[in-house]
Parts: C-alpha cells; structure tokens; sequence
C-alpha cells in the first residue's frame, strides 16, 4: 500500500467568491505535481465549471464538496452528481459537517455513493466518529456502521475504487490533532471491515485518507501510517504557502523507484 501513488485533496468548504477561487485554481494550475501524488481541489459548486476549464491538462483533479443522489427532477436547490459529470472527477460524501449540520443520515449517503458512481465519478466517502462516541469506546462500531450502510449499494468493484476519508469529528477544524496510533487503528479497521464485506481485492485496493486539522508539520508525520493513502485536507488548504507543502510532504512519502541501468547489468 506504500508503494501505491498518495492523494491529496483539499476541502475549501464554503470558502472564496467564484473570482477568488478560480484565482486560486490558476495558482495551483501552475505547480508541478510532484511524482507519484495526485492532487485534488475542492472549491465551491459555483466556481467548478470554470474551475475544471483551468485544470484541464494540468493534472490536477477536481472535487465536488456534494452532490445529490437523484440524477434530475424536482428537487429544488440541489445538484446531482449527473450535473457534475464531465466537470468533477471525485465528490465528497458523508462531511462530517453534512452529517452533522445537514443531518444526512447513512441512507441518503449510500444513496449518494451510488448515484456518484452512476455518473462516473469517484466518491470521497466520509466516516469518523464525533467525541462523545470516542470518550464512550463506541469508535470501531461507529466505523463499522457507517461502512457497512454507506457502502451498501456499491460493488465489489466500485468500493475498491472508492476513497473513504477518515475523518475523527473532534479533529475538524479544532486544532485537536487525532494521534499517528488514532489513525493507524482506524486504518486497520477501515481495511478489515472492507475485506470482510466486500473481500481482499477490495479491502487492499480501498484508497485510505486521513482528514482532521492536517498542516504542513504534520503531514508528514501521518503520511508515514502504514496502510494510508493519503490526506483530506481542510483549513490549511485555502492558501499555496500552507497547501503545496502538503502536497510535496505526500511526494517525499512515495518510494522512489530504484531504476537499472541497462549498461550497467
Ligand atoms: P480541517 O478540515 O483540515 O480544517 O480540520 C478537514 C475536513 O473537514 O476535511
């Protein structure tokens, strides 16, 4: 799993106007990606259809911070995911903050995995448990849960393309940073419960993030968690000078591949 390429996605949240954010898009346009990582940006739903014009051949990916799980008809206010096909590779499922805030039940967000799916795109699915479920032991049957019902609808196949983030509530956004052991465990649960439901193709293949006030001097230290694919980040994406070294911290945590010399042989 080390050996696998890291992604990196960052999560504006409802953050920047559409000029700010496409302004930021064309920043991040121009940065050489380092080897072996992809990166992702996030931005809000207004800004991604010209924000995907900017991306185009640059490598980078684009995220929906949502989407809803009907492909069209009378639902007022929402955007599905068929709306955001050819314009989004991945969309955020499950935020914590969407759970919480939004009340979004396990239901509706396997139903969202499945419509991300539908359309073509990957879902970033969400799972981690708030702080009272921590204090009260309750994390692994938390995780268990919200695996087992969110991805539900999904196949075999299409989980082990999925990327599920965890992502502890207590860490968003506080400062509180979860502990290297915090995430090895819930990686290890994550990839058990994986295998268990959908079999060990699916449980290795899983892509595994880390998200909860991630900065520039921890990256590194999580990107070293045996099993872990990679990081979602929140509030220290929203400028270049705290995102992009996050960024080449997940170029460092990639192997180099030792190459032959053919003369030498
Ligand atoms: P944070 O947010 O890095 O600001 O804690 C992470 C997230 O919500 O994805």
């Amino acid at each position: 799993m080390s050996s696998r390429k890291k992604l990196v996605i960052g999560n504006w949240k409802m953050n920047f106007s559409v000029r700010q954010a496409t302004s930021y898009a064309g920043k991040l346009a121009g940065k050489q990606i380092p080897v072996g990582v992809t990166v992702g940006i996030a931005p809000q739903a207004l800004a991604l259809s010209e924000i995907s014009t900017i991306l185009q051949k640059t490598g980078l990916k684009l995220a929906a911070q949502n989407g809803f799980y009907k492909d069209e008809g009378a639902f007022t206010g929402e955007v599905s995911m068929t709306m955001l096909r050819g314009i989004s590779q991945y969309v955020l499922v499950g935020h914590s903050e969407r759970r919480h805030i939004l009340r979004e039940s396990n239901d509706f967000i396997r139903e969202k995995n499945a419509a991300a799916f539908r359309n073509g795109i990957i879902p970033v699915f969400c799972v981690g448990e708030t702080l009272t479920e921590r204090h009260n032991y309750h994390t692994n049957q938390v995780l268990s849960d919200q695996i087992s019902l969110g991805l539900a609808d999904l196949t075999a196949e299409e989980v082990s393309k999925t990327v599920i983030a965890y992502e502890p509530v207590w860490a968003i956004g506080t400062g509180e940073q979860a502990g290297p052991e915090d995430v090895q465990h819930a990686v290890e649960k994550i990839r058990t419960e994986v295998t268990q439901l959908y079999g060990e193709a699916a449980g290795s293949a899983v892509t595994i993030l880390y998200g909860g006030s991630v900065t520039k001097d921890n990256a590194g230290s999580y990107l070293m968690t045996p099993g872990l694919d990679g990081l979602l980040v929140g509030g220290a994406s929203l400028s270049v000078q705290t995102f992009w070294p996050i960024v080449e911290a997940a170029g460092e945590s990639v192997p180099k591949k030792i190459t032959v010399n053919k003369k030498e042989r």
